[in-house]
């Protein structure tokens, strides 16, 4: 039996942020991770892979369209899918490394293998080898992620229905790839794959594509996807699929009800969210119910059981790796007697497609159901310098802002790097800044940036570029 003052239950951005956190406070910790590499969904299958083929594909499109001639760059490109599967596998592996040496750095403990709630303060951990060992600790934190949803009826079999993970790592370009579920990743990893040749069909069950994105900001990616060649079925339910020898015959129905058609594919990805996974972590033995979702309940990072807490994926709010992040620090900090808070209002996200998105804070529609009064600046890339002479001219900054305060509440932008420039917004509403606040700072021509403060201009409509 070994005591710690910790025990972190998932070795991913929320369990490896906790350790390196708790660590640097001092706390003896150990962080107990199932998986043979630390940084769990984020970096082994999720975030980083993904990245790593969206940016290697996106400069492959460039070269093989018209993107690269039209600059009077001449090139021939051919496709090495084993060298950028290569290139990809590295860089994971070095970041997966990198958590390694900052683990032994901060002086946490990583336990290899699956943890499992005992009692109160108890954790049993079955190695890889057999070993079994107990751990206890005054504070345990469960940050075991999240998996992906399976569809009823579309099982996953890792070779013709696929979840994300496999679509990571496919040996060769599929001829069609059909996306279930016009989500984050079905968008990314659907954008991939269509770079790399495949014709690719997005089957969606709601009448738009992600739900919970400001629609007119959704609408407007539909958009510049569709003319980029990737095809949307819309409120359309998948009922079924069989697969064949050479592909899987899926059954489509409209969401409304209605005669049912065939769409043939050769493999196909469903995407249609992911849920949290605590699956055999002994929830039981300490009194712990997942809600109606297989959700923790959480209250500032706090479980209903004293000395037990959650964080990231497991929990309630947006499955994004750097909500689990800031969850990882305020939990470790509030064990440590600080009083830290995360603030649920100012969580971007971003869709890394091309052009790529980037919110934070309310959409349109949320404001409205919400019945406040905001007004709407809105600057086009199409009227910024930079964006012309680079030819990237798709896309727009958005800026809500309340009508009487003129506090920004929420921003939303469509076009090339937003999710870089999105980080500008999020200081300006941590700092309740005003739309007025933003337009009065001088930004540097001729960048992408002046977008951002001709949008909080447009609010009093009074941008000077338009
Ligand atoms: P996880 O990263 O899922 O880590 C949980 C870890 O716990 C896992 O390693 C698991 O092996 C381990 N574990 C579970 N149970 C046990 C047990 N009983 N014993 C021992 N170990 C256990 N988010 C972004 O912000 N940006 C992105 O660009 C992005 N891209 C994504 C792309 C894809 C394809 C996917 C699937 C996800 C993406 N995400 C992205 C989401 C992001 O990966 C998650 O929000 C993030 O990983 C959540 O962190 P976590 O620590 O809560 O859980
Ligand atoms: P998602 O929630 O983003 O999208 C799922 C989509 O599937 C929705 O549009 C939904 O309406 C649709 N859907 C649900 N059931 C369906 C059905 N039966 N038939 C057809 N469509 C159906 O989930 P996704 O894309 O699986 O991603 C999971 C999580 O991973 C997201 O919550 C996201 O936060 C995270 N992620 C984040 C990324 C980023 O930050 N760039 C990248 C990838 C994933």
């Amino acid at each position: 039996m070994t005591s710690h003052d910790v025990v972190i239950i998932g070795g991913g951005p929320g369990g490896y942020n906790a350790a390196i956190r708790a660590g640097q406070l001092g706390l003896s910790v150990a962080c107990v991770e199932a998986r043979d590499t630390l940084g769990g969904t984020c970096l082994n299958v999720g975030c980083m892979p993904s990245k790593a083929l969206l940016h290697a594909s996106e400069l492959y499109e460039a070269a093989a369209g018209n993107a690269f001639a039209n600059l009077g760059i001449a090139v021939e490109p051919r496709l090495d899918l084993a060298q950028m599967m290569k290139q990809k596998d590295a860089s994971v592996a070095s970041l997966t490394k990198g958590v390694e040496f900052l683990f032994r750095k901060h002086k946490v403990e990583w336990v290899r293998g699956w943890g499992r709630l005992l009692g109160e303060g108890r954790v049993q951990v079955h190695g890889p080898d057999g070993s079994i060992r107990e751990l206890t600790a005054r504070d345990i934190v469960i940050a075991t992620g999240s998996e992906p949803t399976p569809l009823p009826g579309v099982s996953f079999d890792g070779q013709r229905i696929l979840d994300s993970t496999a679509a990571l790592s496919l040996p060769e370009v599929p001829e069609h790839l059909v996306v279930v579920g016009a989500g984050v990743i079905g968008l990314e990893l659907g954008s991939v794959w269509r770079r790399l040749g495949s014709k690719v069909t997005v089957v969606e069950y709601l009448d738009r594509i992600c739900p919970g994105l400001d629609l007119e900001t959704a609408r407007t990616l539909q958009r510049s996807l569709t003319r980029q060649g990737m095809a949307f079925e819309l409120a359309t339910r998948v009922a079924g699929a069989s697969v064949e020898s050479d592909g899987v015959a899926l059954s489509l129905e409209p969401a409304a009800g209605g005669p049912a058609r065939t769409l043939r594919a050769d493999r196909v990805l469903v995407a249609i969210g992911r849920r949290p996974f605590t699956r055999d972590l002994g929830l039981e033995n300490v009194g712990l119910q997942p809600d109606a979702r297989g959700m923790l309940a959480n209250d500032d990072q706090r479980s209903s059981v004293p000395g037990v807490w959650v964080i990231g994926d497991v929990t309630s709010g947006p499955m994004l790796a750097h909500k689990a992040e800031e969850e990882a620090i305020a939990c470790i900090e509030r064990i440590a007697g600080q009083a830290p808070e995360v603030n649920y209002r100012v969580i971007p996200s971003v869709i890394y497609t091309a052009p790529e998105v980037a919110s934070v804070g309310l959409s349109e529609e949320q404001l409205k159901a919400e019945g406040r009064a905001y007004r709407v600046g809105k600057f086009p890339f199409s009227a910024n310098s930079r964006a012309k002479i680079n030819h990237e001219t798709e896309g727009f900054v958005k800026v809500l802002a309340d009508e009487r305060s003129d506090q920004i509440l929420g921003v939303h932008m469509v076009g090339p790097n937003v999710g870089e420039m999105i980080g500008e917004y999020c200081v300006a509403m941590e700092f309740s800044a005003s739309a007025e606040d933003i337009a009065l700072i001088c930004h540097p021509h001729p960048t992408r940036s002046e977008a951002l403060r001709q949008a909080a201009m447009d609010v009093h409509k009074r941008a000077m570029q338009a």
